[in-house]
């Protein structure tokens, strides 16, 4: 249908090097105006390189780059914004110590004649900007203050209103909530209709397959298929993205699962009605050793709260604490750790060095443990080296400079950090965010060996398939509060997002 039409946007025979390591390799690429155009491919397959290079963030590559038919060549992203090419990048890039209303006119505030911001104008058009998204936040307040799925959703908003006609959206799904997406796609089909050009990458093939209207597989630098949307299937993307049998890899959990029996392992955890002003109000519940305890909710539902408090970032009103038998006030993430709580938070790069190599950044949380036994830097690479096999990152360089690896690999590093040495209680937010469908499996396989070795794993998450993936035993958490459990029956996610 878009055959006779010329392409907004086209790539042609796009190399792109860093250092040694070749990142894509004569990749094609066409975007048309009024198309929805779906990327997949495992971690690292080059899909936000090729897309920075369409944002102007990488100016060195070799290949012809044509926008309206022009052949066009972008020094920096400011170029790219100038002709209408706006992206989301996979990793937030919002400005946390601004406001949301300066957030959301980034780059360009509406000025009076004289060249001074009109603020009280900026705020307004930021409130209604974003209540047309369904967000409906004080546009005065410090972005960095509200939860990470809500910077989200305002750093997209950012760009999707930006009059952008090439819009660039690398991994937006991956800290909203199901009516989050729905709202996402439904403003995207319509930027569509108006005649916006849309690339979309996501790891969940089936929103892939649910918005765009045509999919690009990358593997290796290489795209490797593109077909329209409604002539593939889920199974047929996976194949192509990694080459072995799909269907073994990707489940929808639409079927219903059946939980097994609880575990009778000595409780490791228990808390005992916390409550926090507006956030969590008597939540109690136990978590034992030998079991994967998921807590699943919407964004916002209070489950960063409950993580922070749990690592002593955060103080409950009221409630108690108990590991082990004995009552802990967890005044602190140095107590919560000398506890045997370990921590991988949902924001990666609070906890991660992206100038450090991989294995600074593996042994890092060793270090703190155990600094009096001066760790070698020999020993320590030795360490992450193993860790880096085990959950096949890639490159498997541990001397690279974390900022090199890409989105999922970088996740895998955040994990990694804790398997050395692995806690009494281990919670993990979001753990499989970014990841490839062969990398989730590789995590799904750890977390079953940490609970085998015996330690109580709560895995926190706004994504039914990752705690269905997961989890023994299921907590469902809603506004606050507890209001079901899932144990020893079936599960599915309409079960779940029923609940929730
Ligand atoms: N700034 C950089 N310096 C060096 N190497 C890089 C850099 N950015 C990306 N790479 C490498 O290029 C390759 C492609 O990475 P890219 O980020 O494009 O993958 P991706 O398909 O977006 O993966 P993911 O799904 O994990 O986000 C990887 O091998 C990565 O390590
Ligand atoms: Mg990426």
């Amino acid at each position: 249908m878009q055959q006779a039409r010329s392409p907004i946007l086209e790539l042609q025979g796009i190399t792109k090097s860093f250092g040694g390591v070749e990142a894509l390799r004569g990749v094609d690429f066409a975007l048309y105006a009024g198309e929805i155009h779906g990327l997949v491919g495992e971690n690292g397959a080059g899909k936000s390189t090729l897309m920075k290079i369409i944002a102007g963030v990488h100016p060195e590559f070799s290949g012809r780059f044509l926008v309206n038919g022009q052949e066009t060549r972008f020094r920096s992203a400011r170029d790219a914004h100038a002709a209408g090419i706006a992206m989301v990048h996979q990793e937030l890039s919002v400005a946390p110590d601004l406001t949301v209303a300066e957030n959301v006119f980034l780059g360009n505030q509406p000025t009076n004649r004289l060249g001074i911001v009109q603020w009280r104008r900026m705020a307004r058009e930021a409130g209604e900007q974003l209540a047309r998204f369904g967000i409906n936040v004080d546009p005065m307040s410090r972005l960095g203050d509200l939860p990470i799925g809500l910077q989200q959703l305002i750093e997209i908003a950012r760009v999707l209103f930006s009059g952008a006609r090439i819009v660039i959206l690398d991994e937006p799904t991956s800290a909203l909530s199901p009516p989050e997406v729905e709202r996402l796609f439904t403003t995207l089909r319509r930027l569509r209709d108006e005649g916006t050009g849309i690339v979309f990458i996501s790891h969940f093939i089936e929103d892939i397959l649910r918005v765009s209207d045509t999919v690009t597989v990358f593997r290796n630098g290489r795209k490797v298929a593109e077909t329209a949307s409604a002539a593939t299937t889920k199974g047929a993307l996976i194949e192509a993205m990694i080459g072995r049998g799909g269907e073994v890899l990707e489940h929808s959990y639409t079927d219903d699962l059946s939980l097994p029996k609880p575990s009778d392992g000595p409780v490791v955890l228990k808390v005992d009605q916390l409550s926090l002003a507006r956030s969590l109000q008597d939540v109690s519940f136990e978590a034992r050793a030998g079991e994967v305890l998921g807590i699943y909710g919407f964004m916002g539902c209070g489950q960063q709260e409950l993580s922070r408090i749990l690592f002593g970032k955060l103080k409950p009103d009221s409630g108690a604490l108990i590991v082990d038998g004995a009552a802990k006030s967890f005044a602190s993430t140095a107590a919560a750790r000398r506890a045997g709580v370990a921590l991988v938070p949902e924001s990666r790069r609070a906890m991660l060095f992206h100038q450090e190599p991989v294995y600074k950044n593996v042994s890092i949380s060793i270090l703190d443990r155990i600094s009096a036994l001066l760790l070698k830097p020999a020993r320590e690479r030795e360490i992450a080296k193993h860790q880096v096999e085990q959950l096949q990152i890639r490159p498997p360089v541990v001397a690279l400079d974390l900022g090199m690896l890409s989105g999922g690999n970088q996740q895998k590093v955040a994990l990694a950090k804790w398997l050395t040495y692995p806690p009494k209680l281990l919670v993990l937010c979001e753990p499989t965010r970014g990841m490839d469908v062969g990398a989730k499996n590789d995590v799904i396989n750890i977390v079953r060996d940490l609970r085998a070795r015996g330690l109580a794993i709560i895995v926190l998450s706004t994504e039914p398939e990752t705690v269905l993936s997961l989890a023994d035993r299921i907590l469902v958490l809603k506004r606050g509060a507890l209001v079901r459990e899932f144990t020893n029956e079936p599960v599915s996610k309409d079960r779940l997002l029923e609940a929730a």
